[in-house]
């Protein structure tokens, strides 16, 4: 079960009527009529899934899951907070060149819409069943020093990123959160980054309302700020009153990052020059700690922390390096060697972007049914190969 309560007024999801006053339900072949999608939400469901069936070059996790059963036994479905099937897979049928495609509105979504969510989360994340269950946390502390610096020499590894989401228990996700909702939150968090005092951690928070773009655009170009205008989380409704309540918070030296309210209500980031993994990793589970000591966040028996995309449960840990390996990575089998060592590559300038100069960005790609130690582990494990095969290629 998800241990989710929503208050009444979180209600806005745009796909979607006004809920009615909540009523629990287990069995949605017996949903009330006033609970189901209406009929202009099932066509545009009925276009979108024949929008997939047609078009030729698409990949998406979303295509391969969606099927007719799929769409007929959970078309009529709406949540608590009135979220529909069309606020999972709009984002995925506008940008047919998604990977995964599907964001659940809010964290019912993710029972109520199973039989699309498990088979996707079951491929993303390395085979994780629907009888399986996320482990308990293990953010591997005192075994940080099992991680020495992965490029001593710094030959190839340019700088080390963790990052890990949260959602504050008691809100939905994008879709469903209201101008006001953006504005709660944000105070929230506002109060707790302000009562940081660890003096390695402790630093502002900065809105992106009255920001400059030229401190925006400078602090993306750098890799700490989220890019703006992100088409997939756009057509899933996740940027409304946009830039309200988002903004990020940092210490001195941009090494201990907190987002808040862009993808996910936080992303929390630890990051630094270089490939000392061990050093990243304990600052940044010492400051998830600090966070977590003051907010409660979502987090489901089976599924782990529960955040807005499917790819990003359970520790949602992404473990990465900034590294160039132009010997191997210039070979045609490049990603079948990242994927046999469970490993993600994306360019330089984070998801969706391209590689510049041969630096590429290489993570852990599942997320759910391991620990957090284990997550950064198959990161460090895996590019630790990666400059073994570099230097055998004669670099
Ligand atoms: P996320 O990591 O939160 O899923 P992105 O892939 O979009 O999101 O990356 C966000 C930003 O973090 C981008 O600017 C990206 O270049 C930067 N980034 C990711 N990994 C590293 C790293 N190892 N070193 C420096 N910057 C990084
Ligand atoms: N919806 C996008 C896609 O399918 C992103 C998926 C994973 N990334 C993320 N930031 N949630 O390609």
């Amino acid at each position: 079960m998800l241990r989710e309560a929503y208050p009444a007024s979180l209600l806005n999801c745009t796909a979607s009527e006004p809920p009615v006053a909540e009523t629990a339900y287990s069995d949605s072949d017996q949903l009330p009529h006033n609970k189901m999608a209406d009929a202009e939400t099932q066509k545009k469901l009925e276009a979108g899934f024949q929008k997939l069936q047609d078009a030729k070059d698409c990949h998406s996790l979303l295509k391969k899951h969606f099927t007719k059963e799929v769409l007929d036994a959970c078309k009529g479905r709406k949540t608590k907070l009135g979220a529909t099937l069309l606020d999972v897979v709009q984002s995925g049928v506008a940008n047919l060149d998604s990977g995964v495609g599907v964001y659940a509105p809010d964290a019912e979504s993710y029972t109520l819409f199973k039989e699309l969510f498990n088979p996707i989360i079951q491929e993303y994340h390395n085979g994780f069943g629907p009888e399986q269950k996320q482990p308990a946390t293990d953010l591997g502390d005192g075994k940080t020093g099992q991680l020495p610096d992965l490029d001593p020499e710094g030959k190839y590894i340019q700088s080390t990123r963790i990052r890990c989401g949260r959602s504050l228990a008691g809100y939905p996700f994008n879709p469903c959160l209201t101008e006001a909702n953006y504005k709660e939150m944000e105070g929230k968090v506002k109060k707790i980054f302000d009562e940081i005092n660890d003096p390695e951690l402790q630093g502002t928070y900065y809105p992106l309302t009255g920001m400059s773009k030229e401190v925006q655009n400078q602090l993306i170009a750098d890799h700490f700020l989220f890019k703006e205008g992100d088409r997939f989380l756009q057509e899933a409704n996740a940027c409304r009153y946009w830039p309200t309540g988002r903004g990020i918070f940092h210490n001195k030296n941009k090494t201990f990052l907190v987002w808040a309210n862009e993808e996910d209500h936080l992303r929390i980031i630890s990051m630094q020059s270089g490939g000392n993994v061990g050093e990243v990793l304990a600052r940044l589970n010492k400051g998830v700690k600090i966070i977590e000591s003051k907010a409660p966040f979502s987090r489901d028996d089976r599924l782990g922390f529960l955040t807005f995309c499917p790819s990003n449960l359970g520790t949602t840990v992404r473990a990465s390096v900034h590294i160039a390996l132009p010997k191997i990575a210039a070979k045609p089998d490049f990603k079948s060697i990242c994927d046999g060592l469970k490993l993600q590559i994306r360019g330089i300038h984070g998801e969706h972007s391209e590689s510049v100069g041969g630096v590429y960005d290489i993570s852990n790609k599942a997320r759910l049914g391991l620990t957090e130690f284990e997550a950064v582990k198959q990161m460090y494990d895996g590019v630790k190969k990666l400059i073994e095969l570099e230097k055998a290629a004669g670099n």
